[in-house]
Formats: structure tokens, C-alpha cells, sequence
């Protein structure tokens, strides 16, 4: 798949990894549609120009996300929606039992599911849908789909019980959503970014952020958002990656 004159939706486009992903592909020759829950994506699309449009939309809305693939098949001119990055997620602490003894709330359990994993399944659902009626390219190629993971997702830290349940939900659901995808030609792949330096990493104190840089083999410090759209234009362009989660990471492992 080639990310010149194609289209692709970017979720989570306002800020961190999705931003970044937006800035590479339009870098690349494509266009991009952007989607957010902040109206911050408004501004980074008009950034971009004439080649990325903004919708404003949550991923765990149905309405909004068919919104945001039709804006995207009516910007690809024809040639329909050739690739989804959805970045669009939240991260959360909390411990199954604090320390004065109270458990957690069930509420915050699950609104992380419901973003992150829930979410997830929806733009899937949404994007392969429009994909399936794609003309095939090479290979009989109709689209491919990156959603994002977590290292959490295997090595979870306490109180991530529903950031890590959420990621390792995205990680279970890469190769069934591949294979079954397979029959329209669309691939699904997942990233499992170590720790970038992000808007949602910004709250971490600055003395856990370093304990986190030392704590990474090689390079020693946390991953730049524009690796991560490295690596997901380079998922977009190579046929045979698919049904794989990537861990992108700087070979950590958390204890
Ligand atoms: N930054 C890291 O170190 C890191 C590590 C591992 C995984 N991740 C994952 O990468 C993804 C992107 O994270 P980031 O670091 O760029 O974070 P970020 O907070 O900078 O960006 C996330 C974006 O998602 C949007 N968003 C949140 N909920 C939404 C919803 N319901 N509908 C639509 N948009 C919504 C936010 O408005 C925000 O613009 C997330 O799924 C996150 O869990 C990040």
C-alpha cells in the first residue's frame, strides 16, 4: 500500500502519536482525516492544509466514527479509505484495593475498557467495512489497519489492571481480526509503544521519567511520537506484515 495520493484515518490525531503519524503521511503524499475528541485537532489539521480534514468524534461513538470514514472516503476522491492508524486512547492508575482498604471503582474499570478496547473494535469495524468495497491494488490489497497497543499489555505495572486489560484486549484481537480480514485483502497489525514522550506521559513526575529513560537498554530515553509514525508508514508500506503485534520499545521490559 502506498501512502501517496491514498487516504488513511488517523484517531487520536490532536496530540502524541496520532499527531505525528497526521504530520508523517501528509509528509508522505497522502491525506489524512483526523479524529478527536479535543477540538485541538481542528488546529492540526488546518496545519497540515489542503490534504487533511478534521472531524471531531469519539471512538466509542458509532454516529462519529462513520462520520469520520465517510469524510474520509469523500476526501480519497474516489479511490476510498486506504488505511486506518487509530492512536485514540487513555491511560489510567488504579489499584484493586487503595490504601485505606477501598476498592476500585468499577465505573473507572470500565470507561477504560470502553475507549480503549471497545473503541478499538468500533474504527475496526467502521474502516473494513468502507475498505471491503475498495477496488483491490497489488496483491489484491484493499487496506490495512494499525491500531495501538501497549507494552502494558505484557508487562503491566500495579494499578494498570484495566489500562493493561484494555491493550492486551488489542493485542488478542490483531490476529483473529487479520485473519478473518484476509478474505477482503485488508491487513490488521498493532504497535506496543514502550514510553514516548507524549502529552499523556507529560504528568509523569520528571524523576520517574528519567527512572523510565535509564530503564530502556538502548537508546536510553523515552521514544520520540515520530517514531512511532515511522513505524506505522512503514507497516502501511510493507504487504507482509500482518496479524503481528510490534513491540516499538527500545527492548524494555518493565519488572
Ligand atoms: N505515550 C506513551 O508512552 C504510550 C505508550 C504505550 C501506548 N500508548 C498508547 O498510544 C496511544 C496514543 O497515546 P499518546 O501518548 O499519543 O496520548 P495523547 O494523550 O497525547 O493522545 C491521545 C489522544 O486521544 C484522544 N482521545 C482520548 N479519548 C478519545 C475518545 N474517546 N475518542 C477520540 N479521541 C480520544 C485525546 O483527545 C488525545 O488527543 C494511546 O492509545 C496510548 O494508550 C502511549
Amino acid at each position: 500500500m502506498h501512502v501517496k495520493d491514498n487516504t488513511f484515518l488517523i484517531t487520536g490525531a490532536a496530540s502524541g502519536l496520532g499527531a505525528a503519524t497526521a504530520e508523517r503521511l501528509v509528509a508522505a503524499g497522502g491525506r489524512v482525516v483526523l479524529c478527536d475528541l479535543s477540538d485541538a485537532v481542528e488546529a492540526h489539521a488546518e496545519r497540515l492544509g489542503d490534504a487533511a480534514r478534521a472531524v471531531r468524534g469519539d471512538v466509542t461513538s458509532g454516529d462519529d466514527i462513520q462520520a469520520a470514514v465517510d469524510a474520509a472516503v469523500a476526501l480519497a476522491d474516489g479511490r476510498g479509505l486506504a488505511g486506518v492508524v487509530h492512536c485514540a486512547g487513555i491511560v489510567s492508575v488504579a489499584k484493586l484495593v487503595d490504601r485505606e482498604g477501598n476498592p476500585a471503582d468499577l465505573d473507572a474499570y470500565t470507561r477504560t475498557i470502553n475507549i480503549n478496547l471497545v473503541g478499538t473494535f468500533n474504527v475496526m469495524r467502521l474502516a473494513a467495512a468502507a475498505m471491503a468495497k475498495n477496488a483491490p491494488g497489488e496483491d489484491g490489497e484493499r487496506g490495512v489497519i494499525i491500531n495501538t497497543a501497549s507494552i502494558a499489555a505484557m508487562d503491566g505495572q500495579v494499578g494498570q489492571c484495566a489500562y493493561s486489560a484494555s491493550k492486551a484486549g488489542v493485542v488478542g484481537m490483531s490476529l483473529p481480526a487479520a485473519r478473518e480480514l484476509s478474505r477482503h485483502g485488508v491487513r490488521v497489525m498493532a504497535i506496543a509503544p514502550g514510553v514516548f514522550e507524549t502529552p499523556m506521559m507529560s504528568e509523569i513526575p520528571d524523576e520517574a521519567a528519567q527512572a523510565l529513560a535509564a530503564a530502556v537498554p538502548f537508546p536510553k530515553r523515552l521514544g520520540k511520537p515520530d517514531e512511532f509514525a515511522r513505524l506505522a508508514e512503514q507497516i502501511i508500506t510493507n504487504p507482509m506484515l500482518n496479524g503481528e503485534v510490534i513491540r516499538l520499545d527500545g527492548g524494555i521490559r518493565m519488572q
